[in-house]
């Protein structure tokens, strides 16, 4: 018997060394941790359970039968993070290139269809230089056999790809379906085609890192949501993420404890400058309305004209939909549109209340965003955030002006509760661009045309540049004091908690794409 473990602990071990100590050294010196040393970072300590250990390639061409390596380029199995039950994937970069096999793919799927039978998130950290060469078109079947139980899991369980090396051709297709990318700086990228085949196709000359790294898809194509200085903080904001996140759509977030502390917030009383035009950090709002614990902003470099990203209010996981007067005065425009809609939809399948705070000066005009879509993309937010059934509430805090207060989460639109502080302005547009509409003729014909302009201004204003006319409607449930905002919305969040809401019976919507 000793004898025969023996036997066992020495494959295990051989496992363990994935493609040898050389490689391993050589994943070392590019400053990136290996697939094990990843998991054990991620998961709590001895929680990991490994599935497929032993499982090797089939191939037998080009001299493949004579390399063989356990677990074939993929370390998969399950564990626990902060206590919570997660299934895991982790591409070996020392075994093939991390690069998908026919095996290496049936390993992964297997992890996946048992995080969708026991409701759990499935955790997916990339490291790969795609498909097996060797292995043709087996491996690319395998990439879509992957793809498709993605496309099946999206909305059930929560899905998290970590890119931590190359990421290339199809192999983008797994992590652009699951619900939050992260990518590591500087060691990662991600691209359809890379650099020289960009050069041969479109003589354009550029960097792996340009084409595809880390900031590039934070900032510019907004593929990735986090990125992260190495793998280590990758793995910390795997970790942070999932504590937002239900195990399922059918379960709800984890609460942490939480004790009554200051509820009024005097400092929300001096945040909006005097002069409606000026600038202010809406992330300042954010928190002082939120529990002591950070705000973990999602996308933050991408469309930075609208912030979003989840907190804890009272314990409880929100999500935070917030225009940001910092950046183009918080208009909204195609990227932010979109940002806001995928991330409204994904608090939505995983039942995390959703809080917007509106300060929207209206939608971003020219021919840029026309010729880009911005009817088909700002429509994305609206039939988000109409569609959207979770605990919806929304607070004005300065303007909300025309087609924008309708997609803001109006109380139109399906909010449940719809605050506005008394500073609010809710109008079809600002007091200048409506009176040289509606009175162009009386301020053309006036002797002072500058002073009846101005007086017409104030006369618009008086009537609009308020909450109280939304208000008297009912289209406001309250106009409440800033300071007072955290205390109502703990309230609100509270009463709504058990809120139920039947869609009509449908295949499923026909949101504009
Ligand atoms: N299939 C099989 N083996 C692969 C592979 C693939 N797609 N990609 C890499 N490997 C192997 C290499 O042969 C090498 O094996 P070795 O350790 O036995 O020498 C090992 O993985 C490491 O690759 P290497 O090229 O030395 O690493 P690198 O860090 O210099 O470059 C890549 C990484 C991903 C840029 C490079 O390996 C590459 O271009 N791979 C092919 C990408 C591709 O075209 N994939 C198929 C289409 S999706």
């Amino acid at each position: 018997m000793k004898e025969k473990s023996k036997i066992l602990e020495d494959k295990i071990a051989q496992a363990k060394l994935g493609g040898g100590q050389k490689r391993i050294d050589i994943q070392h010196s590019k400053g990136k941790l290996t697939a094990r040393e990843r998991i054990h970072f991620l998961l709590d300590e001895g929680s990991f359970e490994e599935l497929g250990a032993l499982v090797t390639h089939r191939t037998k061409d080009f001299g493949m039968g004579k390399q063989i390596f356990y677990g074939d380029g993929v370390v998969t199995g399950y564990g626990t993070i902060n206590g919570r039950q997660v299934c895991v994937f982790a591409q070996d970069f020392t075994v093939f290139g991390g690069s998908l096999s026919e095996t290496h793919a049936e390993k992964i799927c297997k992890v996946m269809d048992m995080a969708m039978k026991i409701g759990v998130p499935i955790i997916g950290l990339n490291d790969s230089g795609g498909a097996r060469i060797q292995e043709g078109v087996r491996s690319l079947g395998g990439y879509a056999d992957i793809f498709h139980r993605n496309v099946m899991a999206s909305g059930v369980i929560p899905q998290i790809s970590a890119i931590m090396g190359p990421c290339a051709g199809g192999a983008v297709y797994s992590p652009a379906m699951t619900d939050f990318t992260l990518m590591v700086e500087n060691s990662s990228y991600m691209f359809v085609t890379g650099p020289n085949v960009v050069k041969t196709v479109t003589n354009e000359a550029v960097s792996s890192e340009e084409l595809g790294g880390a900031m590039t898809h934070a900032t510019k194509s907004g593929v990735t949501h986090f990125t992260a200085e190495n793998d280590l903080e990758c793995l910390g904001q795997i970790k942070e993420l999932v504590g937002y996140l239900p195990q399922n759509c059918e379960d709800t977030p984890m609460s942490l404890p939480y004790s009554l502390n200051t509820e009024i917030r005097e400092k929300l009383e001096t945040i909006i400058p005097e002069n409606a035009n000026k600038p202010y950090d809406m992330r300042h709002i954010i928190n002082e309305i939120i529990d002591e614990s950070p705000f973990f902003e999602v996308h933050k470099h991408y469309a930075e004209n609208i912030v979003v990203g989840f907190a804890r209010l009272a314990g409880k996981s929100i999500g935070i939909v917030a225009n940001q007067p910092m950046s183009l005065a918080g208009v909204l425009d195609v990227n932010s549109s979109k940002k806001a809609a995928r991330f409204t939809r994904c608090c939505d399948c995983f039942n995390i209340p959703l809080l917007v705070l509106v300060d929207v000066p209206g939608f971003l005009p020219g021919t840029d965003q026309e010729w880009n879509g911005i009817i088909t993309n700002g429509a994305k937010l609206l039939y988000a955030l109409s569609e959207a059934t979770v605990p919806k509430v929304t607070v004005i805090t300065r303007k909300a002006y025309g087609g924008a207060y309708d997609v803001m989460n109006s109380k139109h639109i399906g909010a449940d509760l719809n605050y506005a502080w008394p500073g609010a302005e809710i109008a079809v547009m600002g007091s200048k661009g409506a009176s040289e509409i509606i009175f162009r003729k009386e301020i053309d014909s006036a002797e002072d045309p500058e002073a009846k302009l101005k007086e017409k201004e104030e006369e618009y204003a008086d009537k609009f540049a308020n909450p109280y006319s939304a208000a008297e409607r009912g289209f406001i449930d309250e106009v409440i004091l800033p300071k007072d905002t955290r205390r109502k919305l703990i309230k609100a969040f509270a009463l709504l908690e058990n809120k139920v809401v039947q869609l009509p019976k449908k295949k499923h919507g026909n949101i504009p794409l």
